[in-house]
């Protein structure tokens, strides 16, 4: 359900690249703050499938099976397709020809700043990256976010140099091309959509603050549009940027909705990532879970069962810390430090906690493993309800840079 738009744009657009099964870290990072999103803001949620062909284009191998493995882990962990907006990156082409197009305003200096660029190819340094395809990562990602016209992006801390380009991107944009000759006709049309009686308030507020600079009545008229249940958010934009005599706001500028999440710990107590081979992931057996933890490194203080220990130096107190109630925490501290309980006894609650949190996901993706085709009717859904709105944008945009005759 796309539910209509109430106290402004209310879109936010997320995207995560199929690196291949989804863990612990995926669960409490993105996850769990997707399922939230999803009841609150008109969600679309993407594979990036083209991201992943930046950093794994001489082995694609993979990619086709990590689409369909990572969207069964985002439906088994909730992600709900009657709320949400789930689709493939690579289904809507026009992200590609978005990518293009701002390509061609976009200044080589703000991509090579972009400080996950040198970051990347010095971390995966036996791949080539120095290519088109790498530098460029960001710009597809501002495509993604600028062709919903977002208002948020909810991602982590290492990717908001990425929605700052997007800004930066959409605001070039505007400036260059937010004067169109189609403008005044769309104003009207979604003036018209706007109704009668609140067109006269709408129409009254901008006379007086264009003619007079009085903008006592501004801020009821901006309400005005942003309540209204029935405008796309085009046509909102459209009447905002009217109101005040800006001119068009074609892409609209987004901000990055930060989430504070617990950092899980691997098995190791680094952090959790496929990479470094410590994860947990969200469709382990039981069994699996339960080997995992059972073999995690404790404080080597801890030699025998009669050396007590220090939780501070020990990567399962790290997963008491997610996990853990508070006295379940305090009967850690005092059974490790005064060899009470043995390091087995104390792995004992969060196996069973991550077992109850892993078993019903565990349960719901078999149901979608067993019926490939319910995830692939989810994915044309999504795909259909993207594209629509792909397609407004694009007409925007093709019209905005005059290539309408295309
Ligand atoms: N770069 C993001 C990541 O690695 C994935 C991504 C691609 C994305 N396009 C996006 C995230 C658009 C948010 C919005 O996590
Ligand atoms: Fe770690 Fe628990 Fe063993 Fe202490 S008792 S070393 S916290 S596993």
């Amino acid at each position: 359900m796309n539910s209509p738009m109430i106290g402004g744009n209310n879109r936010v657009v997320s995207g995560m690249r199929p690196t291949g099964a989804l863990h612990l870290g995926h669960l409490h990072g993105v996850l769990d703050n997707w399922n939230r999103l999803q009841y609150e803001y008109d969600s679309f949620f993407f594979v990036a499938d083209w991201h992943a062909l930046t950093t794994s284009y001489d082995d694609p191998t993979d990619i086709e099976a990590n689409i369909r493995e990572m969207v069964i882990d985002w439906l088994a962990a909730g992600i709900n397709p009657s709320s949400a907006t789930i689709f493939v990156q690579s289904d809507i082409p026009e992200h590609a020809e978005l990518h293009l197009l701002l390509s061609m305003i976009t200044p080589l200096g703000w991509l090579e700043r972009v400080p996950s660029y040198k970051d990347q190819q010095e971390k995966l340094k036996e791949k080539d990256l120095a290519t088109y395809g790498f530098l460029g990562y960001p710009l597809l990602q501002s495509a993604d976010i600028l062709m919903y016209r977002a208002a948020h992006v909810p991602v982590g801390e290492d990717q908001v140099a990425h929605v700052e380009l997007t800004r930066e991107v959409a605001r070039r944009f505007n400036h260059l091309y937010g004067r169109g000759q189609e403008f005044e006709k769309k104003v009207k049309r979604a003036l018209k959509n706007l109704g009668g009686k609140n067109k006269k308030v709408y129409l009254a507020a901008q006379k007086a603050y264009q003619e007079k600079g009085d903008a006592t009545d501004l801020q009821a008229a901006r309400t005005l549009v942003e309540n209204h249940p029935r405008l796309t958010v085009a046509d909102r934009e459209r009447l905002l940027g009217n109101l005040e005599g800006l001119g068009r706001t074609i892409l609209v500028e987004p901000d990055a909705l930060l989430t504070e999440y617990p950092k899980v710990p691997g098995l190791d107590g680094q952090k959790m990532s496929k990479s470094y081979g410590n994860t947990i992931a969200l469709r382990d057996d039981a069994e699996t879970v339960e080997k995992k933890i059972k073999t995690m490194p404790t404080d080597p203080a801890r030699v025998r069962r009669s050396d007590p220990g220090d939780p501070e130096k020990c990567p399962v107190w790290q997963l008491h810390a997610v996990y853990s109630d508070e006295s379940t925490k305090n009967w850690v501290r005092e059974g490790c430090t005064t060899a009470g309980i043995g390091c087995i006894d104390c792995k004992r609650p969060v196996i069973e906690k991550i077992e109850a949190q892993l078993q019903p996901i565990r349960e719901r993706a078999r149901s979608y493993e067993d019926n490939p085709e319910t995830v692939r009717t989810v994915l044309a859904d999504g795909r259909d309800r993207a594209r629509d709105i792909a397609r407004e944008t694009m007409d925007d945009v093709r019209e905005a840079m005059m290539l309408e005759y295309r």
